[in-house]
């Protein structure tokens, strides 16, 4: 398959190529801006790079032009940031999805899989959260990506094209440099040596996903005849304590880990994890790596890298 990529420079794009590439099936492109990826981190792949703007309708014509399938990464993914400026994140969210999906229409796509999420649609929801829950998010960026959902639905019913929505937990893994998720930036300052600051008492629950058994999941679904929503998460409820534990774990007994506790931060949800059972009965979606197994490779990953890596500018 001759497969775009969007937002491929990106934590989770830059971890999705090699494995798309595994199998020599597919000849890939990706079209970034690189407002928070780096080409730098796929620049060792055989891949067609366009460094553009899923705004600019020109650009977006030449990418999707001869593409089997896209998969759609591409996003501001800034929650808090969403806040302040919510009609930035509407321009890239909504807008560049719907001219995607319009480029797609014109050039006869037939697959595209959109990279959702599933904390931020739902907002305070019982856990475990399913596909089948009423949708009531809490930010900007969360409306962004159910107005996305929903226009993904509208093409699918409308014009024929398999969509699928696929609902990402909290993804961790090497690569994650730039993002301001609690996994990264924990590592980050545990390399600097620096205390974890937990807001609370460590007992809020999320679902963290190791990033090999998400973008495993995304290669074997763009294949599927699915289409619809589901979710991709470990199907795990984890405590923030719990985390810290398989940290230490994972980190081995000689590095410091210091952690100082402040107040519960307002307008956080306390618990949530996801649901996979129908990502496992329709995708086959297995994710297999255990937490401790998942951050020992993040752990060694973020070992390794240079410093100037490590102190590029948080993103996301
Ligand atoms: N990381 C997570 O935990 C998580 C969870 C749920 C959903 N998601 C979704 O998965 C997708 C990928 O997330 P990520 O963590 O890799 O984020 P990321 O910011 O690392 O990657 C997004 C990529 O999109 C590019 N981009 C942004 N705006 C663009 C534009 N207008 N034109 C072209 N390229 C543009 C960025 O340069 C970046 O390389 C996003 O859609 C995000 O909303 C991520």
């Amino acid at each position: 398959m001759k497969i775009l990529v969007t937002g491929g420079a990106g934590f989770i794009g830059s971890n999705l190529i090699p494995e798309l590439l595994r199998t020599g099936e597919h000849e890939i492109s990706v079209l970034d801006n690189e407002s928070s990826g780096r080409f730098a981190d796929i620049a060792d792949y055989p891949i067609d790079f366009t460094r553009g703007d899923l705004l600019d309708e020109d650009v977006l014509a030449q990418a999707v032009a001869g593409r089997d399938a896209i998969i759609h990464l591409a996003a501001d993914a800034r929650v808090i940031d969403s806040i302040a400026d919510p009609r930035r994140n509407f321009e890239t969210n909504v807008v560049g999805t719907f001219k995607l999906l319009e480029a797609a229409r014109q050039a006869g796509t037939r697959r595209i899989v959109y990279a959702s999420t599933a904390g931020a649609i739902l907002g305070e929801a019982p856990a475990p959260i399913d596909e089948t829950m009423v949708a009531r998010p809490l930010s900007p960026y969360g409306a962004s990506k159910l107005a996305a959902e929903g226009y993904l639905c509208a093409f699918g019913a409308a014009y024929g094209i398999r969509t699928l929505s696929l609902r990402f937990s909290n993804v961790f893994g090497p690569k994650s440099y730039r993002k301001g998720s609690v996994i990264a930036h924990f590592f980050k300052r545990l390399i600097a040596d620096e205390p974890l600051i937990v807001y609370g008492d460590g007992s809020q629950v999320r679902d963290y996903l190791f990033v090999g058994d998400l973008v495993r999941g995304i290669a074997a679904a763009i294949g599927k005849a699915a289409t619809g929503t589901y979710q991709l998460g470990s199907g795990r409820p984890t405590s923030l304590s719990e985390l810290l534990a398989a940290m230490r774990q994972a980190i081995g007994p000689n590095v410091p880990m210091r952690i100082a506790y402040a107040p519960f931060r307002a307008g956080e949800v306390h618990t949530t994890w996801c649901d996979i059972s129908l990502a496992r009965e329709k995708l086959g979606f297995d994710p297999s790596t255990s937490l401790v197994e998942g951050l020992a490779t993040t752990w060694a990953w973020f070992q390794k890298v240079d410093q100037e890596t490590l102190s590029a500018p948080t993103c996301v």
